[in-house]
């Protein structure tokens, strides 16, 4: 797996607009690769901290920061001892469901840690948040967790703009032209199905000398994290992916994920004439050229996010994407107002 990391683009500006609440749902801390066995890392997440660590059996939890004893932040020298997790300052020692299990002194206190739900996928590792601290209620899609992280090429880094901006970027094909020089139509009604959102969409694309490349896809949005793309390419025995995963960290703030997967053989088989070495070779190397040319595209929307007004009721016209269909079904992802906002 290859992971690249990259400064940030675009500074921080004011979070004075009046924006939306932090959403709900399954959002992505940072990259499997970042938590080896043992290791416990801190997390800007829904404008608060999480920390997440690996046990030395390879499970990855996270939990709220603080421990309950005197109040300590876990990840400033908090360590892994077997399957514990172990404050810094009395060493109290947590175990998988939050309870302190362990202490050098003294009975353990009944208070424990507040877990968060965690998970791997695609290479990634995301934390479910919920503004009333209620569990998952819902779980990422297989083609999400199956997808193949051998030859995954991910890019992150941090951009100004709304929790919502990735997500409806994807599905909004009418700023394709103008922003990324790509002509789009949709193919089909936007489908709804419970927290995913699918929209199947035609791209055409000029790269000269060879022409314009018509490119048809489905769009899968995971809750308002953002997109899933697959695209088969049958003549050349390929699919590829390209997803971009959006995290609210801070008010108008996000980490933003960039996935790309190229995968040259069928499943348990390689592609005929190539070998299976030789599959890899070209699937790390076409990974890496499309995340370049992925987060190309989609930086040119980093100055449009940046300076971006959320509105509530936009003027759209007949014509339009469907951001109508789509701003309703996000607002199953949103407390109500008043509730955990964004931004004051
Ligand atoms: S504050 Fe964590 S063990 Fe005392
Ligand atoms: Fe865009």
């Amino acid at each position: 797996m290859r992971i690249r990391r990259t400064r940030d683009q675009v500074r921080p500006r004011s979070d004075s607009d009046p924006v939306l609440p932090y959403p709900n749902g399954w959002f992505c801390v940072g990259t499997a690769a970042e938590w080896r066995p043992k290791t416990v890392l801190t997390k800007p997440f829904m404008g608060q901290e999480i920390v997440v660590y690996r046990t030395e059996r390879g499970t990855l939890r996270a939990v709220r920061p603080h421990c309950p004893h005197l109040g300590a932040h876990l990840g400033f020298g908090g360590t892994v001892d077997g399957e514990l997790l172990v404050c810094p300052f009395h060493r109290f020692a947590f175990g998988p469901d939050g309870a302190c299990a362990r202490t050098p002194y003294g009975l353990p206190p009944r208070a424990g840690l507040q877990l968060v739900p965690v998970t791997q996928a695609a290479g990634l590792v995301w934390a479910w948040h919920s503004h009333d601290g209620t569990p998952p209620s819902w779980q990422l899609p297989e083609k999400l967790t199956r997808l193949s992280t051998r030859h995954i090429h991910i890019r992150s880094l941090e951009v100004d703009g709304h929790s919502l901006d990735v997500a409806e970027n994807a599905i909004d094909f009418r700023h394709f032209p103008h922003v990324h020089r790509i002509d789009a139509e949709a193919l089909s009604e936007p489908k709804e199905d419970g927290p995913f959102y699918h929209m199947d969409i035609r791209l055409r694309r000029p790269m000269p000398p060879f022409g314009t490349i018509v490119q048809d896809f489905s769009v899968s949005l995971i809750g308002v994290a953002g997109p899933f793309v697959e695209i088969d390419l049958p003549l050349a025995h390929a699919r590829v992916t390209g997803c971009v995963f959006s995290t609210p960290i801070a008010p108008r703030r996000n980490r933003i994920h960039f996935v790309s997967a190229a995968t040259f053989t069928r499943p348990g088989r390689p592609s005929r004439g190539v070998s299976r070495i030789a599959a890899g070779v070209l699937e790390s190397a076409v990974s890496r050229v499309l995340g370049r040319y992925h987060y190309r595209d989609a930086a040119h929307d980093f100055p449009i996010w940046s300076h971006r007004e959320f509105l509530p009721h936009p003027r759209i016209n007949g014509a339009d994407s469907p951001i109508g269909p789509f701003r309703i079904w996000a607002r199953q992802f949103y407390p109500s107002v008043g509730e955990d906002r964004e931004a004051k």
